[in-house]
């Protein structure tokens, strides 16, 4: 047993509530490799930001998870030498799917987890969510739980159509569970693909896909349900365009790509939601850096030569998402 303390690590509990408080949003950015964690701290240190490092059950598969508690750990120290005298950095289980899964991330350094159980039905998502509850907080670990089910895939819980939240069900839940913050369903979903062209109009200048606008009125339900309460989104990447434009010039093809836009995160970052998940921009930034040194320079081998320009387009895009969209740029 390890507790996230020892690592410099925080939870995400006064993180939240000064978010709420300062109407912004903290960032939620998915780690698997090294670049992909470089790129996060020398974003969060250079804005003085705090972030939330997710692990998902993939990520944990794909790098094991102690090599990963240790880059947390690393990144720590990171921060610091880059000049961060308080580092703000919270580890945090994505879409964990069982008590289990939890509570070895709980044991393993982990500040904060995320029980995924909304697939379930009611009752059973209360009981496992508390379970995993009474277990987090005897380690001051902070818990994020789900109601509502996102379109699409959500790592290993698929869902075959998206079902908002139910407002009426929301102190019910919070109350029973005891989690410390609620992700919900408003219309973002995961991935590259967030809404079919049909359900999008076309702007006639560009030809771009306009992706419908997320359901604010339960946003706003479920905010005079829950006053302050802390509420997170999933799904939230913007599939900026110009990414998917170089993906696509350089051999890649990702025909009608579309994400959230970024005034509908922006507005969203000023309520009571106070965390925002990004996975899928990270993904495309990468991409389109490397598909581009591979285009303009087939001869090249070296990794370093195309993962180098891939984590400088990721610190561009944290930095812009902190800056920009979330607003909690100057708050570590
Ligand atoms: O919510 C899903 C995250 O983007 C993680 O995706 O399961 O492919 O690591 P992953
Ligand atoms: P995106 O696929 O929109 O980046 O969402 C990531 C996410 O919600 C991780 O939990
Ligand atoms: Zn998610």
């Amino acid at each position: 047993m390890v507790s996230f303390k020892e690592l410099g690590l925080v939870n995400t509990r006064e993180m939240f509530a000064k978010a709420i408080d300062g109407g912004y949003a903290i960032p939620a950015f998915n780690f698997n490799n090294m670049e992909q964690l470089q790129a996060i701290i020398k974003a969060a240190a250079e804005t003085r930001s705090p972030v939330i490092l997710q692990v998902s059950s993939g990520a944990r598969k794909y790098a094991n998870q102690t090599l990963l508690r240790y880059m947390a750990q690393g990144a720590v120290e990171y921060a610091k030498e880059l000049g961060w005298e308080n580092p703000q950095i919270a580890l945090h289980l994505d879409h964990g799917n069982s008590f289990e899964l939890c509570k070895s991330c709980v044991d393993f350094g982990f500040s904060s987890v995320m029980i995924d159980a909304s697939s379930l039905p009611y009752e059973e998502n209360i009981a496992l969510t508390r379970q995993v509850v009474e277990y987090a907080h005897r380690f001051d670990v902070t818990v994020e739980a789900e109601l509502g089910v996102l379109a699409g895939v959500e790592d290993e819980v698929v869902a075959e159509e998206s079902h908002y939240t139910k407002p009426e069900e929301v102190i019910d839940f919070a109350t029973r569970t005891g989690c410390d913050s609620l992700a919900i369903s408003i219309g973002t979903s995961h991935g590259a693909y967030k809404f079919t062209p049909e359900q999008c109009t076309r702007d006639p200048k560009t030809g771009r896909l306009v992706p419908p606008p997320l359901a604010f009125d339960v946003l706003d339900e479920i905010m005079k349900k829950l006053p302050g309460f802390p509420i997170v989104l999933h799904g939230s990447s913007s599939v900026p365009q110009e990414y998917v434009d170089i993906i696509n010039a350089n051999g890649g093809r990702l025909p009608d790509a579309v994400g959230i836009p970024e005034e509908q995160l922006r507005k969203a970052a000023k309520s009571a939601v106070c965390k925002i998940n990004i996975d899928s921009d990270s993904r495309l930034a990468f991409t389109a850096a490397v598909r581009k040194v591979f285009n303009e320079k087939p001869g090249e081998f070296d990794p370093r030569k195309y993962c180098g320009p891939a984590r400088d387009e990721m610190e561009k895009l944290y930095v812009h998402k902190i800056k920009e969209v979330l607003g909690s740029d100057g708050k570590a």
